[in-house]
């Protein structure tokens, strides 16, 4: 638990140029870059008019959820995985330990990845009539990433 709150707390001092942008991951992860854009994530914005305010942006957004600035109107890469501008790199990304070190968040930890989703999702208070599973996939492609 209290590496979860430091975790959150370097995710809520996060900048702009901490970020690279969800067209920058696609570059090398293609399938999963198409497999993301046929979800809610990557249009997170449309149903909030031309000017969405700020408060709505925090979770509509790529920034710092629920309460901080957002960088980018959709619900990015970045937004899950963490920050890239220290970990997106080729030779840095093939190895994960480094990787995770620089700012990859290792969502294949079940409680790291619940405490991402919950900066957004209350799942006792989904906005649905259906309550969301959010264990399931949410880019369902899992192409192998490059070089794998
Ligand atoms: C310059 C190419 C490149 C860019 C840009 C890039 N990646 Fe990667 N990524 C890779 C490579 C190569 C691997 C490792 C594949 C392997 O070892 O099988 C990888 C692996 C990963 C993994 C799997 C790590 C694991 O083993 O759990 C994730 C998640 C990931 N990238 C997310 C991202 C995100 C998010 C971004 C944008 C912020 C991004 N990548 C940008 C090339 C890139
Ligand atoms: C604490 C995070 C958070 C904040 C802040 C937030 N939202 Fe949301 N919103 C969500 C999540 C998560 C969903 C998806 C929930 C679901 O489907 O169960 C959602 C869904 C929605 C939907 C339904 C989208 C659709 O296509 O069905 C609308 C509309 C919406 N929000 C509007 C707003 C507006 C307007 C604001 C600002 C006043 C706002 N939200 C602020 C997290 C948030
Ligand atoms: C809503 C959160 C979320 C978003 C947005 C998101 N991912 Fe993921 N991603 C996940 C989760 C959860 C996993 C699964 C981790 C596990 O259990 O292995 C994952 C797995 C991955 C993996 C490694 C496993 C695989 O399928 O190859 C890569 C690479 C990856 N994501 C890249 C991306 C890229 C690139 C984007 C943006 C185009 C993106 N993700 C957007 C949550 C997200
Ligand atoms: C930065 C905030 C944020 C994060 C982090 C986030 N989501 Fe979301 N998610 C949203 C918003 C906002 C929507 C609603 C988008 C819309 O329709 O306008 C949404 C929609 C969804 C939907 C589609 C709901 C529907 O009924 O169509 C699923 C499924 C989902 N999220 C799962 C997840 C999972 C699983 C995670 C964690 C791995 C996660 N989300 C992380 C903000 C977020």
């Amino acid at each position: 638990m209290l590496v979860l709150l430091v975790a959150s707390a370097a995710v809520a001092t996060a900048a702009r140029r901490d970020f690279v942008g969800s067209t920058t991951c696609a570059t090398c992860h293609p399938a999963i870059a198409a497999s993301w854009r046929a979800t809610p994530h990557a249009r997170s914005t449309a149903s909030l008019g031309p000017r969405p305010a700020a408060r709505c942006l925090a979770c509509h957004g790529t920034g710092d959820a629920p309460a901080g600035r957002a960088y980018f109107a959709e619900v990015g890469c970045e937004a899950c995985h963490g920050a890239g501008a220290h970990y997106a790199a080729d030779d840095l990304m093939r190895d994960r330990p480094l990787a995770l070190a620089l700012g990859l968040v290792d969502l294949t930890v079940p409680a790291t990845r619940a405490a991402v989703c919950a900066r957004c999702h209350n799942p006792a208070a989904t906005t649905r009539l259906r309550p969301l599973d959010l264990s399931r996939p949410v880019h369902p492609s899992s192409a192998p990433a490059p070089g794998s």
